[in-house]
């Protein structure tokens, strides 16, 4: 467990200045009290992303994201609270002192520590060698004639490592580095007093971890027909590198994977790279191993739509299928494009260009479950033995999707495409299902070194727990729409950022709700009547209002303490006051409001299907329902509440 001292989170949050942080990843402009740019978080042309340097957050006026210093780095960097503070810390040169409060893991951190700096040197070292060292021409040609560019050599910081026994070995031992940290990162090998180099002349491509550390290498051969020695080396695991949690290519391509709300899976090095270069940049390799769930968990921080580019042989195509079972079984949205028999994600754009190739995957791009229901149909046909089994493959994967309504559609699809009666292939779905419970799930296995306190999942339980146990939905609609009230009437005049007053921000937001609770929605109505008369309210106006109702409702509302957001409070950010952070607390007020709405409204709907039954209708109401949750969901995702229903 790691704990940083509050001391030392109080003076990284004070000294790390939201515009020079932010700066680091946005170029901000001045305009007024603030500076802005386009959010680093969504897809925009014109500007909406706002930092206010005299309150330390930025907020985007698009999509609603807003924070402080760390908020912005744990969300552009996905990180958790800690990670966030240590990077901080690093850039301000704050010492984190964590040691102190256990000795061993100190010596652990510290072990760590030297293999990432070991790591690093070996990474520059092997650029060296490629660019300044005579050798590397053999690998610089070998580059260009797989078509990489420069530019792309040093975006993917790609090296060379020489032909001969130790010659890295030697760099750093002479550079002070420690036999013990070359051996750990297995970059060196030592058998009977002897060492010598584990890649040796091979094109060196380092992996990054999220925050583009060098974990590892892989390394492949050049020479094509040499069967002795295999085409690819890679790192062995060490304590930094885990490969069932590193994703290659994760680290240049997650910030387009936000953006586009995509991420194109492949199966290589050089997958990556060359889609990279020919302006594709949403794009990781799983690196020839089969995808596991950490790797997955590590995609679905950025989007939660994968679509897996695969080479054109029918045997990888199969072999690759468990792994897509597991996406699905994550929650996450699964397509496919495959490639002409031959081809692999990388030859086929440099046969064919950038522009060709985009278009062939937007043409080719097919659901998973449409993508394997057609590839065993073909193979099922007029053959009721293999049918069977087919469908009870396809029945196995539609059988992992957690969403029941994208369930429903998938059976309806399959039962088209196998003409065969839907009724039949959930039948075989509640058989497997029984079948499943008697087993017992097996336990999962939980990856190691995630057993430190992290406080980001600490709020976001904080958050779910109470969504889970707000099961009175009434209860719930009143919480929030008290705080909204309470909002209206505490600051009705005051200036939002964006030039509006926070009665018309509330009324204009919530113009199609009608309130439930009935005395809130006098007060709304009173609000609503003055503005129509052109005038502003004050708080004052509900202190002295004729009615007596009104009066102690608002005496009541304007005295309660105001509230934290969990969120803010679990990271013991201490907010200065509420009304500081006005705009930002409107605006998760009526998204909480909505949210709960929205809620009611997706219940409502999904009834309404079990009642519909001329097929056209069930689809069309299944839509509708399945946009209704999507929207609920993002709005969940806005508020870091996490919709498990
Ligand atoms: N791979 C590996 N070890 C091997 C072979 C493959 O780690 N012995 C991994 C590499 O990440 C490689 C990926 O699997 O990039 C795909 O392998 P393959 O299809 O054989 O190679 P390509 O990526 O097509 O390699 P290249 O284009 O360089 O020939
Ligand atoms: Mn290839």
């Amino acid at each position: 467990m790691s704990l940083i001292p509050k001391e030392t989170v109080d003076q990284i949050i004070a000294q790390a200045d939201i515009v020079e942080v932010v700066g680091d990843f946005v170029s901000l402009k001045k305009k007024g009290q603030n500076m802005w740019a386009c959010c680093p978080f969504h897809h925009e042309k014109s500007p909406s992303f706002s930092v206010s340097p005299a309150k330390g957050i930025y907020k985007c006026f698009g999509c609603g994201k807003a924070g402080n210093s760390v908020q912005f780095i744990m969300d552009v960097e996905g990180t958790s609270f800690p990670e966030a503070l240590k990077y901080l810390a690093k850039k301000y040169g704050i010492e984190v002192p964590e040691e102190q409060a256990n000795p061993e893991y100190a010596k652990e951190q510290s072990d760590r520590d030297s293999l990432f700096i070991v790591s690093d040197f070996a990474n520059k070292h092997y650029q060296q060698n490629l660019t300044q060292h005579e050798q590397g021409g053999i690998g610089q040609a070998y580059l260009k004639e797989r078509g990489i560019s420069g530019n792309t050599i040093r975006k993917f910081e790609l090296g060379y490592s020489l032909d001969g026994w130790s010659d890295f070995t030697d760099a750093a031992l002479k550079a002070g580095y420690k036999q013990q940290y070359l051996e750990a990162t297995g970059l060196t090998i030592v058998k009977d007093d002897k060492r010598y180099d584990r890649f040796r002349a091979r094109v060196m491509f380092p992996i990054h971890n999220v925050s583009g550390r060098v974990v590892g290498f892989g390394a492949r051969t050049l020479k094509s027909n040499d069967k002795k020695s295999p085409k690819y080396l890679n790192s062995p695991e060490s304590d930094i590198y885990h490969k069932s949690n590193v994703l290659y290519g994760l680290f240049q391509a997650k910030q387009a994977m936000r953006m586009q709300d995509l991420c194109y899976l492949v199966e290589g090095y050089l997958d990556v790279i060359s889609l990279h270069q020919g302006g594709i940049e949403n794009v990781v390799a799983s690196s020839g191993t089969s995808l596991t769930e950490g790797q997955i968990k590590l995609i679905a921080r950025y989007t939660q739509n994968i679509t897996v580019l695969y080479d054109g042989d029918a045997a990888g195509v199969k072999a690759s299928l468990r792994g897509i079972d597991l996406i699905l079984e994550n929650g996450l949205n699964v397509n496919v494009v495959t490639f002409p028999e031959g081809d692999d994600p990388d030859s086929y754009i440099q046969k064919v260009g950038d522009e060709a190739f985009k278009k062939y995957v937007r043409e080719h791009s097919q659901d998973f479950i449409s993508f394997k229901t057609s590839l065993y149909a073909a193979e099922a046909q007029g053959n009721p033995v293999k049918k069977a089994e087919a469908i009870r493959e396809i029945v196995t994967s539609i059988a992992k999707i957690p969403d029941s309504i994208k369930r429903t559609v998938f059976f309806q699809s399959c039962s088209l495409i196998f003409d065969i009666d839907e009724q039949l292939l959930i039948s075989e779905y509640n058989k497997m299902q029984l079948q499943g419970r008697q087993q017992q799930q097996q336990p999962k296995t939980g990856s190691p070194e995630e057993d430190y306190f992290d406080y980001e999942q600490a709020a976001l339980a904080a958050e779910a727990a109470e969504y889970e146990t707000d099961t009175n939905e009434n209860d719930a609609l009143k919480r929030y729409e008290r705080e909204i009230v309470r909002m209206l009437l505490s600051y009705p005049d005051r200036l939002l950022e964006d030039g509006i007053t926070t009665s018309h921000y509330i009324l204009e937001q919530l113009e199609d709700i009608e309130f439930q609770t009935p005395i809130y929605r006098r007060l709304v109505e009173i609000v609503k009547d003055k503005l129509n008369q052109g005038i502003l309210p004050s708080a004052d106006d509900f202190i002295n209002y004729p009615d007596n109702e009104i009066r102690t409702e608002t005496t009541n509302l304007l005295s309660d303490p105001y509230e934290l957001s969990p969120n803010w409070a679990t990271h013991q950010i201490y907010v200065p006051h509420e009304s500081d952070l006005l705009p930002y607390g409107t605006e998760r007020a009526v998204l909480r409001l909505k949210f709960r709405y929205l809620e009611s409204v997706v219940n409502i709907e999904a009834g309404k299907l079990k009642l519909v039954t001329d097929p056209q209708e069930q689809i069309t109401q299944i839509t509708y329902v399945m946009s209704l949750k999507k929207l609920h969901k993002q709005m969940g995702d806005m508020l870091g509440i996490v919709v498990f229903k």
